[in-house]
């Protein structure tokens, strides 16, 4: 089938489901930027079907009374509204209906419900209202505090939409197939081809007219069971300041949830710290020993520590509540968003000193969560840790950085090289009975890495200089990976268990061994950020996949699947179990590795890092590559072809809604010889990026000029406007309309 995506971002839903239906369709993408956008598309694409997969504006009743369409809404049958995931967090478990109730009377459910749902359905005019043709569900646990609404959205949200679709898309073929020739009054109708025609549709306009069967809302498609969920009502958008919460009369649960439900967008909005802030974390410190009690002598809502950026402020129950970003709020005279940054070094930015011994800042809290990396044994938070394991004659290091949406900042990249300097000083330790045989980067759960952080480059007071400081202090981490290890015998292995980009996608590459599960999407381009990109990817790249395939990899900026990077070299293994069974998949499949290594005669034993037999991973040559990388990175950080990488920086911490979707997913826009500007050559000249920068300072300069003869004519003689430059935020932050512009409404 011909199907067509409207989206409001091509996200890691979309692009999961992107990656599924084309094995058997074919798929284009169109940004939901307007409705005339939307209608023209369509007509462009002249498809079978169209499906929403994450969409958060109406499509036009011209659309779908001309194409069947259907949108994924992150909630089962009967639900709707847009805070779906939001509402679910905060404790609706459905037994009142009365939504305002709910929340001025605070009547959520602290339990929650057992399970939540995706339903497929038909758009029609009333928001998630339409004839169902599919759901599925799934267990959730609001009181797990590391399910937020992006984990959720990204991990079993994400894995519904992808069951459901597929099985409305058989259900919709199945129907079709009974009803031809068809019906239906397309917009600028895609002619039903004769049969004679060569270039004949065989499978013709699919009518909206189709019925779905009423059982499609009865049964999930996974287990065929009814919605285990309870009740399901629609519930309005829930703003930020619904979820504020009171530390001196909410519990740590409470506050947690409600942070957790507005993770993402919009946050969490409080005067916790005394100025409105959207709020992100909600891990609960639980930390009872004597000498870390919180008990008794703190005060809720005084700040009881400060680890690695982020903030435990007391609660009324004797617990705390860890607030790891925050976000300001985006005032009228605010050109665009404010990027999310790590609380403490945001909150210092706002003049709130968290000094120690302050009346504020009172710790009460152990530095550390555990000595020597490991595993905290109560609720807090870490983003680093270390589970040594011992088996048999073997022992492994899994090594996890669960660090907020996959982003890497400096601080974040040294504190894992201090990890990973660690792991290296026990490879060899003497007091220890058995070298290590392998680290196994295990990353986050959500994401394993998107790379450097943009948001806090993008907040830092010199961005190009953050930029460099965090290149560099990434590529420290895979130069461990690359040369210390190796160097005292210890295998790397990185397990790709969650998304990743760019960066993070270099950091797995440059492992001996790459495993992924089967669900992960990979973005192994760094030109959609306007970026050469570094992390020895032009060894690992070309190492791995060969010259030609490596090159395809970074222009293509497309997203590709565990098996599209297997099939291409970039990863070693994918293991085919579901998300909730990765973590024991990868350390069976290491120990399998080992094994099968060393015990069975007579076969050769797979070469672990046989990639690095195409590759100088010398010093000398690691040394070279990391200079060439840095070389053009400087070019992006410095010189006029920086421009790329600041804008797209810019607008993609800030959120600013595109202009137009790009090519490379809008095939039915792309005419032979159109391109993106990424994927033309000049996008890589610094000349290229002078002249058009001296083109726009020309034009800039005569429109101000035409400005300043008309005023004078017209008696506003106003000449400092010429020689004044634009202030630095003028230049930098071009008034932008946010692409979730209705979330950031406190
Ligand atoms: N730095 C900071 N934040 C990042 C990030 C990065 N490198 N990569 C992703 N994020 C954040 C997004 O801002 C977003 O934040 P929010 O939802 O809390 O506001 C969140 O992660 C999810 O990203 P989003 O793009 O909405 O969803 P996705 O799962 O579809 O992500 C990616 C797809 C990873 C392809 C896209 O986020 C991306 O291109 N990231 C940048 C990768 C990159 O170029 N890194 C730098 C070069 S090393």
């Amino acid at each position: 089938m011909k199907i067509l995506f409207f989206c409001t971002a091509h996200n890691s839903l979309s692009q999961r489901l992107f990656l599924v239906l084309s094995r058997k369709h074919s798929v284009t993408v169109e940004y939901a930027l307007s409705p005339e956008r939307m209608i023209e598309a369509a007509n462009l694409a002249k498809p079978h079907l169209i499906i929403c997969p994450f969409l958060t504006s109406l499509v036009p009743q011209q659309i779908y009374d001309a194409y069947l369409t259907l949108i994924v809404h992150p909630g089962p049958p009967g639900d709707a509204g847009p805070s779906a995931l939001d509402w679910l967090l905060m404790g609706d478990d459905g037994t009142d209906a009365d939504s305002e109730r709910l929340l001025s009377e605070n009547r959520f459910n602290p339990v929650g419900r057992s399970h939540w749902g995706v339903t497929v359905l038909q758009a029609i005019g009333k928001f998630d209202a339409g004839p169902v043709w599919a759901f599925d569900q799934f267990h959730v646990n609001i009181n797990d505090t590391s399910v937020t609404k992006s984990s959720l959205y990204r991990g079993p949200v994400t894995q519904a939409a992808i069951a459901a679709t597929v099985a409305a898309i058989e259900r919709i073929e199945a129907a079709a197939s009974l009803v031809r020739p068809p019906s239906g009054a397309p917009i600028s109708p895609p002619a039903t081809p004769k049969p004679e025609d060569p270039e004949a549709d065989p499978i013709g306009h699919i009518s909206p007219s189709l019925s779905a069967d009423a059982a499609f809302a009865e049964l999930s498609v996974s287990i065929s069971e009814p919605f285990l969920g309870g009740p399901t009502h629609h519930r309005p958008l829930l703003k930020a300041a619904h979820r504020n919460f009171d530390v001196r009369k909410h519990t740590a649960s409470t506050i947690s949830r409600r942070i957790r439900s507005a993770d993402s967008q919009p946050g969490c909005l409080s005067d916790l710290f005394g100025p409105k802030l959207y709020l992100y974390g909600g891990m609960i410190e639980s930390s009872s020993s004597p000498s870390s009690s919180i008990r008794g002598y703190t005060l809720p809502g005084s700040v009881i520590h400060v680890r690695d950026e982020a903030v435990c402020v007391a609660t009324c129950d004797n617990k705390g509540i860890w607030i790891t970003h925050i976000r300001q709020v985006k005032t009228k005279t605010d050109p665009a968003l404010w990027p999310k940054v790590p609380a403490a070094s945001g909150l210092e930015q706002l003049g709130i000193s968290l000094v120690q011994g302050s009346s504020f800042y009172i710790p009460a809290v152990p530095q550390t969560p555990s000595e020597h990396w490991g595993k905290s044994s109560h609720s807090t938070f870490q983003e680093i840790w270390v589970d040594f394991v011992t088996e048999g004659e073997r022992r492994l290091a899994y090594l996890y950085f669960d660090f907020y949406n996959g982003a890497m900042s400096t601080g974040q990249c040294r504190r894992l090289v201090q990890c990973l300097e660690y792991i290296s000083f026990k490879a060899t330790d003497p007091t220890e009975h058995l070298p290590l045989t392998a680290v196994v980067l295990m990353g986050g759960n959500s994401y394993f890495s998107n790379g450097i952080h943009l948001n806090v480059i993008e907040a830092a007071g010199d961005p190009a200089l953050e930029s460099w400081y965090n290149i560099n202090a990434i590529n420290d981490v895979v130069e461990k990976l690359l040369l210390d290890l190796p160097v005292r015998g210890v295998t790397t292995i990185a397990a790709i268990r969650g998304n990743c980009a760019a960066g993070g996608v270099a950091l797995a590459a440059a492992c001996d061994v790459v495993l992924a599960g089967q669900h992960v999407v990979l973005n192994p381009a760094y030109r959609a950020l306007g970026l050469y990109g570094s992390e020895f990817h032009s060894i690992s790249y070309p190492g791995r996949c060969g010259a030609e395939r490596a090159k395809s990899a970074l222009r293509s900026m497309t997203p590709l699947s565990a098996d599209d990077a297997l099939s291409m070299g970039l990863v070693d293994h994918v293991l085919r179990v579901s998300a909730d069974l990765l973590d024991g998949a990868v350390r069976d499949t290491v120990q399998s590795l080992f094994s099968f290594a060393e015990n069975v005669e007579g076969v050769p034993s797979p070469k672990f890092g046989a990639w690095k037999q195409n590759a100088d991973t010398s010093p000398a040559g690691l040394a070279l590559a990391r200079a060439t990388e840095l070389g053009q990175m400087s070019m992006d950080f410095w010189s006029a072809r920086s421009e790329r990488y600041h804008s797209r920086r810019r607008d993609f911490v800030r959120k600013a809604k595109p202009s137009s979707t790009p090519l490379r997913f809008a095939t039915h826009r792309r005419q032979k010889g159109m391109t993106d500007e990424e994927e033309q050559d000049m996008f890589d000249s610094v000349e290229w990026f002078v002249e058009k920068a001296a083109h726009k300072l020309k034009q800039d300069m005569s429109e101000r000029m035409i400005r300043v003869i008309n005023d004078f004519s017209m008696g506003n003689d106003d000449r400092t406007r010429l020689a004044s430059p634009m202030s630095g935020t003028d230049v930098n932050i071009a008034k932008s309309t946010p692409i979730f512009g209705c979330y950031y409404n406190p």
